[in-house]
């Protein structure tokens, strides 16, 4: 059955850990990252119409042919030889850019929602296939929770859920440019032996891992804190304000923290929300049962 008109939830997401392998032929980069949905979120609405419209609520996002969300309409309407058009409202509160993963979100809640408008039932494979044209971070956001990814960030695979109910994300007004950002790195282009030992040494340093501070990390912080200090300075403050582990988020600008105390988050939360302008979020994290029943993904794909 199709919905006549839906309102779905896209969460934002953190990686506990984003270690670069390599350069690629093809101009990527081969990394292996820890991702984590967290529970700020934009929310879609979508009905039925009988063109394609994006309209947002927020003055600064595009929402013509170069937003994810038409893109992934319009990838859809394609490959599934789909005539309807359909009426797409985007309320934004994820800051964007801020390497939250925003836009991406949106592109794989923009695929489930216009699959359920229009009544499109496709395999995992085939969801999975246009997500990863979409962007490196997409494939992601059709299984949520806490997942390994690899090759470029799409190669995904669940791992036991983490928990952590008290946390922050923190975005200051500074855009950094993803592309810059792995540019910057100057990575080596590497053999695929190469790539692989690399890899396993990841795989085997993730192994037990926890959210201390210590099992934080981050390779793009060096390059980006040496560009934008004022953004090593807010992980130094998160820190200093009793956060349990700090960390930049992608690549950035936005730093997320975690808490053992309520006390200590609200006290942090206010500090910042005083001292600058940057947006702050109390935010947990959304295990995968949750994401999955909140996106209604088994609605249009079954394992
Ligand atoms: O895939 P996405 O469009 O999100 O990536 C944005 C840019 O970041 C790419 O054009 C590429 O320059 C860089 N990138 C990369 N390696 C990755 C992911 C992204 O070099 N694994």
């Amino acid at each position: 059955m199709n919905d006549s008109r839906l309102t779905l939830p896209s969460f934002a997401k953190v990686n506990w850990r984003l270690q670069v392998i390599g350069k690629r032929d093809d101009g990527y980069h081969d990394i292996f990252t820890i991702f984590q949905t967290i529970s700020l979120c934009d929310e879609l609405h979508f009905e039925h119409a009988g063109k394609l419209s994006l309209a947002c609520d927020d003055a600064s996002i595009p929402t013509g042919a170069e937003n994810l969300i038409v893109q992934a309409a319009e990838l859809l309407r394609e490959e599934f030889s789909v005539d309807a058009g359909a009426a797409i409202r985007l309320t934004k509160r994820i800051p964007a850019p801020g390497g939250l993963g925003g836009g991406s979100s949106n592109a794989a809640v923009a695929l489930v929602g216009l699959c359920r408008l229009w009544a499109i039932r496709p395999d995992r494979e085939a969801l999975l296939r246009l997500a990863n044209l979409l962007g490196s971070d997409v494939p992601f956001f059709l299984v949520g929770g806490t997942a390994i990814g690899t090759g470029r960030g799409t190669e995904i695979e669940p791992i036991a859920d983490i928990e952590e109910p008290l946390m922050l994300t923190v975005t200051p007004r500074i855009a950094v440019s993803t592309a810059d950002a792995f540019r910057r790195l100057n990575s080596k282009r590497l053999t695929i032996e190469e790539s692989k030992s690399i890899l396993e040494i990841c795989r085997k340093d993730a192994q037990g891992f926890g959210t201390r501070h210590s099992d934080l990390k981050n390779d793009f912080e060096a390059s980006v804190f040496e560009l934008h200090p004022e953004i090593r300075g807010l992980k130094g403050r998160l820190m200093k304000h009793g956060a349990n582990g700090a960390l930049l988020s992608g690549s950035g600008a936005s730093v997320f923290a975690i808490f053992d105390k309520k006390e200590t988050r609200q006290a942090t939360l206010e500090a910042l929300g005083n001292e600058t302008d940057w947006r702050a979020f109390a935010v947990s994290t959304v295990n995968r049962a949750d994401y999955a029943k909140a996106i209604g993904l088994k609605a249009v794909v079954s394992d």
